[in-house]
């Protein structure tokens, strides 16, 4: 791959403009200061949860991409607490993508030659707004009770593949879906079959609970890479519990060098946006 392509190195260059987090109690209370002056201002939603097939309109700078996906309102029988609805941060995360896409957007990053991960992907979004934006090659990961939906996800918004696709797709697919729970082994997993160039994760932290093996499996997944070429990680979040965001936080910044993307006054204080990479990837090192 030619190294000037990662999507770390189109990440990096617009690092000056990202908020450099350190500290996770400092980050929360800045997070939380703008969330709690915004006084009656509601928490924007892009999503509606009732809804069992949910029409999302994911606005780039250029143009937006229409999706039709399916919900399952009532995986776990709890309405709205699972993948099987559509969160908003996912929308979120999918804008910010096709904003910057050569397809939707003004093309300042380039992902035809990225090889995307999603964790907890839910019923998709992000991944499958990657894929339309022409990533490399998306594969979607979630528990086993995801798999029906997600995969009825994949099938309906698989676009025809560009001829780089078309090259790759020949011998293993662009876009698929499996099972990955957070924590097993990975070798085996069809998920590193290639090098990862980018993790993406929406919303998966709800709970403390999840924080440290989720933070594992993010340093796993980013260690499976042996080329040297450090893995970004993008994460969105929606702030609701200040301590699980700040036990979050603090269990990234031990592995991880953490970035806040600032998103827009609308959203920045009820969501946010944060891009990673391993504290090992020094940036001298990629040069
Ligand atoms: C709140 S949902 C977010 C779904 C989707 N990313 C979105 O933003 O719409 C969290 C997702 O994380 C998944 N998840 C939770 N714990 C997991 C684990 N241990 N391994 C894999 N996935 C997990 C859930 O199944 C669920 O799909």
């Amino acid at each position: 791959m030619n190294a000037e392509k990662t999507i770390f190195k189109q990440i990096l260059s617009e690092i000056e403009e990202y908020i450099s987090i350190t500290d996770a109690e400092e980050e929360v209370c800045d997070l939380y200061s703008v969330y709690y002056s915004s006084g009656d201002k509601k928490r924007p939603s892009m999503v509606d949860s009732k809804l069992t097939e949910i029409e999302v309109e994911i606005k780039g700078s250029k143009r937006a991409l229409n999706l039709s996906i399916i919900q399952n309102p009532n995986i776990n029988g709890e309405l709205g607490q699972t993948g099987g609805v559509l969160w908003s941060s996912s929308v979120i995360m999918s804008e910010v993508f096709a904003q910057r896409s050569s397809v939707a957007g003004d093309g300042r990053w380039d992902i035809s030659q990225t090889n995307v991960v999603e964790l907890g992907s839910g019923c998709g979004l992000v991944g499958l707004v990657l894929h339309q934006l022409g990533a490399r090659r998306v594969v979607l990961t979630d528990q086993l009770r995801m798999m029906k939906v997600l995969n009825k996800n994949v099938e309906k918004c698989r676009i025809t593949p560009n001829k780089k696709q078309k090259k790759i797709a020949a011998v293993d697919p662009v876009l698929f879906a499996t099972e990955y729970l957070w924590g097993k082994p990975l070798e085996d997993m069809a998920i590193t079959k290639e090098p990862i160039d980018m993790v993406v994760v929406s919303d998966c932290v709800y709970h403390e609970g999840i924080v440290p093996l989720l933070v594992k499996t993010l340093v796993d997944v980013c260690r499976s890479r042996t080329d040297g070429v450090p893995t970004a990680v993008v994460i969105g979040q929606e702030l609701r519990s200040d301590l699980v965001h700040q036990a979050f936080v603090e269990a990234l910044l031990s592995s991880f060098v953490v970035y806040r993307v600032p998103v827009s006054k609308k959203i920045d204080g009820f969501y946010t946006l944060y891009v990673a990479w391993l504290k090992e990837h020094t940036v001298d090192k990629q040069g």
